[in-house]
């Protein structure tokens, strides 16, 4: 018999499954043949251990250069595993279960093969709360960092679309030393991959204090705010080394839109057709990713042409701004380039102060209504001397944008898990393009343990 300490799943995988957790003031004795448990008071504690069901494989880069290009191409196999959970009948799951993704040795690309099935319905079983719990609820708050704020911010437009229930999104260390208005009428969200953000913690107890019903989202099993929430809803992404996360946050997002389906369904505040196109579009998603994916050479060469940029800006209006602040993120965490990220329209309060000649700017143009508006924008650095990228899923008027990637057409609220992908990769080629080591950014810690 063997055992491991560890801090982390994925640092062990290779040698078990079988998974004790030490909550906080625990602490255990590992001897040749024996392993015991103690609380605080010497007192003796009894464990189960839980068996984790991830892949040695799944913690190994697996033929690519990086563990973030890695992750950004798992990310349809993710988005599958994630809503295959929720999704109620065993014998749909199975259906899912026979696709399979994995790595063309030629191209290092990912071959996609699942059947696409529709109809299907999304299940919370451990979600006890009836219509009679959710019908009270006033708002929702979703509190999270980083890469999983963002996902937050994306997942309020589907809630509110959905459910019709005000809900904000806040970053957890400012929350946390706030006086939040919550109550038994209040549902409270808390995002983290990793499940051990200190300051996302400390708003769920905060929250948690105040009466409201809480659930967690992280992709972790056990980890320390699956102990604090009433509800915990997992991302199935499998671990995610990279310290830029990707894979994580497209999963969140699509997380939330099946919650938000699903609890749309129990408050009826959706009609059926909306709920409809909602579940097909998500269904889409994996294989509109792979076809981004395909393209990647594409947004290799672009980052090749803007990699010695000190300064990059992105702008885009309503669900595009969201994803804006999620490349920009994405940008400057692994290739050190200054990037801001401003909704569009506040460009003349300010920012346009900024744009001279050469300068960058990348545009999300995803959303119909507002793309006129966009591109007015953006004709407004390009007439400074800006050189522009555009992401869209449009065709759009002959201006003339330096680089123009097309993505497919979803629900414009689930476009951030589509446009996401080329800024990932743009991100990605950047920082490998200046020989920087992508999956440990300097100054970064996969997770914020500490305030
Ligand atoms: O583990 P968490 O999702 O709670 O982490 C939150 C942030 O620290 C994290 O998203 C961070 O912003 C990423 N490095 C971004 O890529």
């Amino acid at each position: 018999m063997e055992y491991f300490a560890s801090s982390d799943i994925p640092a062990v995988l290779e040698y078990t499954k079988n998974f004790y957790f030490l909550d906080d003031n625990e602490f255990s004795v590992i001897e040749k043949d024996n392993i015991s448990f103690f609380n605080k008071k010497l007192n003796i504690i009894y464990k189960n251990y839980k068996t984790i069901d991830l892949n040695y494989s799944s913690s190994t880069k697996n033929g690519y250069d990086n563990f973030m290009l890695k992750e950004i191409f798992e990310q349809p196999r993710a988005i599958i595993d994630t809503i295959d959970k929720y999704i109620s009948s065993e014998n749909q799951r199975s259906q899912w279960c026979n696709s399979q993704v994995g790595i063309d040795e030629n191209n290092n690309s990912t071959i996609l093969n699942y059947p696409s099935i529709f109809n299907k319905q999304f299940a919370f079983p451990d979600f006890d709360l009836t219509k009679d719990d959710l019908i009270i609820i006033r708002q929702i708050y979703i509190v999270a960092c980083g890469t999983a704020m963002h996902a937050g911010l994306v997942g309020k437009n589907i809630i509110e679309k959905l459910c019709k229930i005000p809900t904000y999104v806040e970053i957890a260390s400012e929350f946390r030393y706030q006086d939040p208005i919550i109550n038994e009428n209040t549902l409270c969200i808390f995002i983290s991959q990793s499940g051990e953000t200190a300051d996302t913690i400390a708003a769920l107890k905060l929250a948690k204090g105040m009466g409201c019903k809480t659930i967690a989202i992280t992709n972790v099993i056990g980890s320390s705010i699956t102990r604090e929430a009433h509800f915990s809803f997992y991302t199935y992404a499998g671990p995610e080394i990279s310290v830029a996360s990707t894979k994580a946050y497209t999963c969140q997002i699509a997380l939330i839109c099946c919650f938000a389906i699903y609890m749309a369904q129990i408050l009826e505040s959706s009609n059926y057709s909306i709920l409809e196109e909602f579940r097909k579009e998500l269904l889409s998603l994996p294989e509109k990713i792979h076809a981004i994916l395909q393209n990647q050479e594409k947004i290799k060469d672009i980052a090749k042409q803007c990699y010695l940029q000190k300064d990059l800006f992105f702008l885009g209006r309503g669900i595009d701004y969201s994803v804006s602040l999620e490349g920009s993120l994405k940008l400057k965490e692994i290739s050190y380039i200054h990037s801001e990220a401003y909704a569009a329209g506040e460009l003349k309060h300010g920012p346009i102060a900024l744009i001279e000649n050469g300068v960058y700017v990348v545009g999300i143009l995803t959303d119909t209504k507002l793309t006129l508006k966009t591109i007015s924008n953006l004709q407004e650095v390009i007439s400074r001397g800006a050189k522009t990228f555009v992401i869209t899923n449009q065709k759009l008027p002959n201006i003339n944008f330096d680089f123009v990637f097309t993505i497919p057409k979803t629900n414009v609220f689930l476009s951030p898990i589509l446009s996401v992908i080329p800024l990932q990769l743009f991100s990605y080629y950047i920082a490998k393009e200046k020989g920087l080591d992508i999956d440990k950014p300097r100054n970064l810690a996969k997770s914020v343990t500490v305030e």
